[in-house]
């Protein structure tokens, strides 16, 4: 479909805005990829689905590749975890990855009987990397030709590693990754920034080298235009699956590694308070000196710049998409404003673009447990204003647990689940209606409060309606964790299984009767017995990290005691629910489901 294209340019009369129609452009089904050159002169997009790299020069199309013809690998990666697309400073050549050739008839070819042929190796399992990469095992880094329009396979790339996130070096005649351990066996990546892996050089003769530590977890690379320094981020192993990061500097003329920004145990009120989430695409101003990025601090999102904290106070999420020539492109938006895109040159005024929408009046309570591993932002979010319009006032918990506290606050969870958490909501949900009691507004009535949460959010809501049966009058919840036991074996990210506990794990750790034991006392099935909410459950069939078998033993043990229960299966979707009509379906059914169970027409 076409969409509007905007150009910010800045000269010595200001900045200028230019609008216009791009209607080549691959509609949102189509996945793709798509990246500028450095000079703005080329677009190169990489249609996933058909295998086609096209590139435009003002414009104008100039040339398309048919990797498919090509022939020399799978599948681009269009993901956030090792998809790329880079221009070389040349502009001649471009960088991405893509699944390797499966070399079917190679196992075979060694084998003893050849004429067996390929339908031996069919059904040999290929490790993936889990949730929301299950069609990515063996990833390449691949280089395409623009002039000459051909394509190479890098070679080099340590057997140990998978490469993604990949750039070039100023020269051209090397890239740095990201490379990701895989053995013993892969472990899910998806929202998972505690995973081996280290920053590599390659370059074409196939020369690898290290240049971060190999201990830790690596990502988001990032060179500054003269090409002389490479941030990027760093975290530990294990453990929770997101935590506070360090962002470290590469100098590539001395060879020496620098800690920018230390990871923050305990922030103090009003102070920067770490990194917890990944670096935007384009980062540095043009100076080479200065590194523009966004952070969580507490409950807001702010744009940190030369590492001072924006000061405006109009929104609660400053989110940084990119920066060009010092020109920052910053998300806004605030619980109660609409996202509206800012661009702004390095701290001076700026132009707004956006809607404008007013504050609503409230009634019942909505409690969301949200996290862990992450947290609400006091932003735009479209499911809480829809809810505050339908007249519920709606209370976002970031527990104990969550991003954006520091570090130890994040690693407080671990061996507390279901217990710390738990307690944390529900303090929260009462201090709520405490002050509103407090302030004389009585405008929230404590026989009708609900709850609702997905994946370890589902997890507490289910604690919550069992822990206190006759406080929560109904309860939907999105792929929730409701036996750690029984998760134990189908999970993607079996680490977090047992480190949630508070036990240590190690690729070949066996399940233990204490284990199991601890797993299942804190999970929220132990207290089914005792649920009174009504609860409407919403399942991923194609989930990987809780499987939908874990919905399906609340659902059971429930209906064999009678309790309401209601469930929603969504065969072809994953842990987010994340498609169109399926949040569609899951928003229209926990309306009805509350106002049902809550007695409101
Ligand atoms: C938006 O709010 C809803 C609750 O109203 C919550 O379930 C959802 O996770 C939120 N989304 C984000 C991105 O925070």
């Amino acid at each position: 479909g076409a969409r509007l294209h905007y150009v910010f340019n800045k000269d010595a009369r200001g900045l200028s805005l230019s609008c216009h129609f791009q209607s080549f452009l691959p509609s949102c089904s189509n996945r793709f990829l798509s990246s500028y050159s450095l000079s703005g002169d080329l677009k190169a997009v990489v249609r996933v689905t058909s295998g086609q790299v096209v590139v435009w020069s003002d414009r104008c199309l100039k040339k398309i590749l048919d990797l498919s013809a090509l022939n020399k690998h799978g599948r681009v990666y269009e993901d956030a975890q090792f998809g790329c697309l880079a221009w070389s400073t040349c502009e001649s050549r471009l960088l991405y990855v893509a699944e390797g050739k499966r070399s079917i008839g190679e196992s075979y070819a060694s084998a003893s009987s050849p004429s067996a042929g390929e339908p031996r190796d069919k059904s040999v399992y290929w490790e993936d990397w889990g949730e929301g990469l299950t069609s990515k095992s063996v990833p390449v880094l691949c280089v395409a030709d623009v002039a000459k329009g051909t394509v190479t396979v890098l070679q080099g790339v340590p057997s140990h590693v998978s490469p993604g996130q990949g750039l070039w070096a100023h020269d051209g005649e090397s890239v740095f990754f990201v490379g990701w351990w895989h053995e013993p066996f892969r472990l899910g990546l998806r929202f998972c920034s505690n995973r081996r892996s280290a920053l590599f050089c390659l370059d074409l003769e196939g020369n690898c080298e290290c240049l971060s530590g190999d201990t830790s977890s690596v990502s988001s690379p990032r060179l500054s235009p003269d090409g002389r320094y490479l941030v990027y981020l760093e975290g530990q192993v294990f453990g929770p699956h997101s935590q506070c990061l360090s962002m470290q500097q590469y100098d590539l003329e001395t060879r020496k590694i620098s800690v920018l920004v230390d990871v923050v145990n305990r922030p103090k009120k009003d102070e920067f308070a770490g990194l917890y989430e990944a670096l935007p695409p384009r980062c540095w101003a043009s100076d080479s000196q200065r590194v523009v990025f966004s952070s969580a601090r507490r409950n807001w999102r702010q744009t940190v710049q030369s590492f001072s904290l924006h000061s405006a106070e109009k929104f609660g999420s400053w989110k940084l998409l990119t920066i060009q020539n010092d020109l920052m492109v910053v998300h806004c938006s605030h619980l109660n404003e609409a996202p509206r895109l800012v661009i702004q040159y390095c701290g001076h005024s700026y132009i707004a673009l956006g809607i404008e929408v007013t504050p609503i009046q409230r009634a019942g309570l909505c409690s969301f447990p949200g996290g862990p591993h992450s947290q609400f932002f006091a932003e735009w979010n479209v499911t809480t204003a829809v809810l505050v319009k339908l007249g519920f006032a709606v209370l976002m918990v970031n527990y104990r647990g969550s991003t954006g506290f520091g570090q130890d606050s994040i690693l407080s969870l671990a061996g507390n689940i279901g217990s710390q958490d738990v307690k944390d909501v529900q303090r929260a949900v009462l201090t709520a209606l405490a002050d509103q009691t407090a302030e004389k507004l009585l405008t929230l009535d404590p026989d009708k409060v609900v709850v609702m949460g997905g994946s370890h959010g589902g997890f507490l809501a289910c604690h919550l309606i069992g822990q206190f049966p006759d406080f929560y009058k109904a309860c939907a919840v999105r792929n929730p964790v409701i036996n750690a036991a029984t998760l134990l074996g189908t999970s993607d990210i079996v680490d977090w299984r047992y480190s949630s506990v508070g036990l240590q794990y190690s690729y070949d750790q066996l399940p233990t009767p204490e284990a199991l034991t601890t797993m299942l006392q804190k999970s929220p099935i132990t207290y089914a017995p005792q649920i009174k909410a009504p609860v409407l459950l919403m399942l991923g069939g194609k989930d990987r990290r809780v499987s939908p078998y874990q919905g399906l033993e609340l659902y059971r043990s429930l209906k064999s005691r009678g309790s309401p229960v209601r469930l929603l299966l969504f065969a072809e979707d994953a842990h987010s629910l994340a498609r169109v009509d399926t949040q569609a379906d899951c928003f229209l059914n926990v309306v009805l489901w509350f106002q049902q169970h809550l007695y409101l027409h």
